[in-house]
């Protein structure tokens, strides 16, 4: 089955879709300048230049709210209002709340940018933001919920395509997710506690940093795949039946993992046991709909040779397959043993989060870009042919880089002399990390020169492009 779409494209309610486009890449531009500081940082430490908001504790968590919700989230909740419009063939529901959701997403976005320089942090990984933010969140995205499943509720087809399906289960798991781990007791305007303590707080933190994986990283980028990947290769999905066997076995999985991320932790042993066999049930479904998506060009293969839209969107899929791999052998607890607290967890996560998340975006909106400012193609194939190599080879040393540092740390570690002392000191393994963070950098700066190459494509092409939506009283009178 292909996702359907109409000849009317000035029909539905672009705008709010091209302000979230843009925006995607923009903070894209600015999380990825950031992750270079802080690699840089790590390499060379005065580049914090002793000023408190620049340190690394800040910046950090200013570079993954940035790359997650602000380039993430823009690309996912516009993506989502193109794709539901299309395949319900009818505007978006709502539109001022539409509005609403574009405007209040760059708020919080600011909000972030502006409060964890200056120290303000709940300390709760991916949670950071103060109470007062986090209410903004939820009215936000109660407002996305609103125009999302209402705009499905108003539709014209009867079907509801799979990727609205991953869209929809991506809304509702991070409003659950949101709401529970972010309860806490405000003392004063910018400074609250958690409401749980001890280890259930922990729990409920990594219940919360492993569904918004799940959910966040995965199931509303698969919503993507669903939709783009049979759009640019103009092949039908390769299993339909299988697209739905993935939505269940993957959202019901996903929920009961989190333990893995506290192994030999005061967390009673069975529950870290069981956050591991979900965790290796999981590469089932991860891998069914890898497969499913990368199969979608059965028949279509040479097509990847001269279209890097494609490229990107394929490759993305053959990062998520590594990745899902990777993730279930890291939760074996003797694995874990080693992998733990090592650059080997980094290195995964950017095989992921380059990998899987930045490329399926950047072809996603390589494919939208064009489409919603009037305009053919980007501005610049061999542009987007750069980007791809930029990418590419910046992922590779990134992730290798940190493979090899992370293996070393933990054997460093654990490696003991016949008298029964460390054999290596801990300043010892970080001096043998020291080339693979410079080597970092590198990749780093690879990948951000895409992500500027990209930006410059999108300027030119949006910029002499217009834009495609049509008066709707001159659609109507059109229509009669
Ligand atoms: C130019 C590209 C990037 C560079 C140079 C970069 C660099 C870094 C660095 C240096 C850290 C801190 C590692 C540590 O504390 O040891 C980090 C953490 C992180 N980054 Fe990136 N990053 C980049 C892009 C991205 C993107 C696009 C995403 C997500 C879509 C992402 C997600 C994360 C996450 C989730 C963490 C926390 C990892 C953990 O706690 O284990 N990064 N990044
Ligand atoms: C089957 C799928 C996956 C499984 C079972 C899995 C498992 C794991 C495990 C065991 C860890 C290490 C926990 C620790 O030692 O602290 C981890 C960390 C992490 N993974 Fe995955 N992973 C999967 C897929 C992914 C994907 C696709 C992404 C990104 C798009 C991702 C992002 C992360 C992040 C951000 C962390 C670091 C969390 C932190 O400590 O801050 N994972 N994962």
């Amino acid at each position: 089955m292909t996702p359907s779409t109409t000849a009317t494209a000035g029909y539905y309610n672009d705008t709010v879709v091209r302000q979230f486009s843009i925006m995607s890449v923009v903070w894209g531009v600015v999380g990825m300048l950031v992750g270079v500081l802080i690699a840089s940082q790590l390499a060379w430490p005065e580049l914090n230049f002793g000023i408190p908001w620049l340190s690394y504790g800040r910046l950090r968590p200013l570079h993954t709210n940035a790359v997650i919700f602000a380039f993430g989230g823009s690309a996912l909740i516009g993506t989502s209002y193109y794709v539901v419009q299309r395949t319900c063939q009818v505007r978006l529901f709502a539109a001022p709340l539409a509005a609403f959701s574009f405007w209040g997403w760059q708020l919080v976005i600011v909000a972030a940018a502006i409060s964890l320089p200056l120290g303000y942090t709940s300390a709760k990984e991916y949670a950071e933001l103060e109470w007062p933010i986090d209410i903004l969140i939820t009215l936000v995205w109660v407002a996305y919920a609103i125009v999302f499943f209402g705009t499905i509720g108003i539709r014209k087809v009867r079907h509801i395509y799979v990727a609205n399906w991953f869209y929809g289960a991506f809304i509702l798991a991070i409003a659950l997710l949101h709401i529970v781990n972010s309860a806490a007791i405000p003392v004063s305007f910018m400074k609250s506690y958690s409401a749980y303590a001890g280890v259930q707080d922990a729990m409920v933190q990594w219940w919360y940093g492993h569904n918004a994986v799940g959910f966040f990283l995965t199931a509303g980028f698969l919503g993507m795949m669903y939709y783009f990947i049979p759009k640019q290769a103009n092949r039908p999905v390769y299993s339909y039946r299988l697209s739905i066997v993935h939505f269940w076995a993957l959202i019901f999985t996903y929920m009961w993992a989190g333990p893995h991320h506290l192994h030999y932790t005061a967390l009673p042993d069975w529950t870290q046991s069981v956050g591991m066999v979900f965790s290796l049930i999981l590469l089932a479904p991860s891998w069914g709909g890898m497969i499913n998506g990368v199969m979608t060009l059965s028949g279509a293969w040479h097509k990847l040779r001269d279209d890097p839209i494609l490229r990107f969107l394929i490759v993305s899929l053959s990062f998520y397959g590594m990745s899902t791999f990777e993730g279930p052998m890291m939760s074996i607890k003797t694995v874990n043993a080693l992998s733990h607290y090592t650059d080997w967890t980094v290195g995964h996560v950017h095989s992921g989060a380059l990998g899987w998340v930045g490329l399926i975006t950047m072809g996603s909106l390589y494919y939208l870009i064009p489409r919603l400012f009037g305009r053919e193609k980007m501005h610049s194939i061999k542009a987007i042919e750069l980007h791809f190599w930029l990418a590419t080879i910046g992922i590779v040393l990134y992730i290798a880089a940190m493979w090899i540092a992370g293996v070393m740390q933990g054997l460093m570690w654990r490696a003991v002399n016949t008298d029964g002392t460390l054999t290596y000191t801990f300043v010892e393994s970080v001096k043998a990390t020291y080339p693979f963070y410079v080597i970092r950098v590198l990749g780093g700066v690879l990948y951000l020169g895409g992500m500027l190459v990209m930006a410059w494509n999108v300027w030119v092409t949006a910029s002499s492009g217009r834009s495609s939506t049509v008066a709707i009283p001159a659609l109507k009178s059109a229509q009669a």
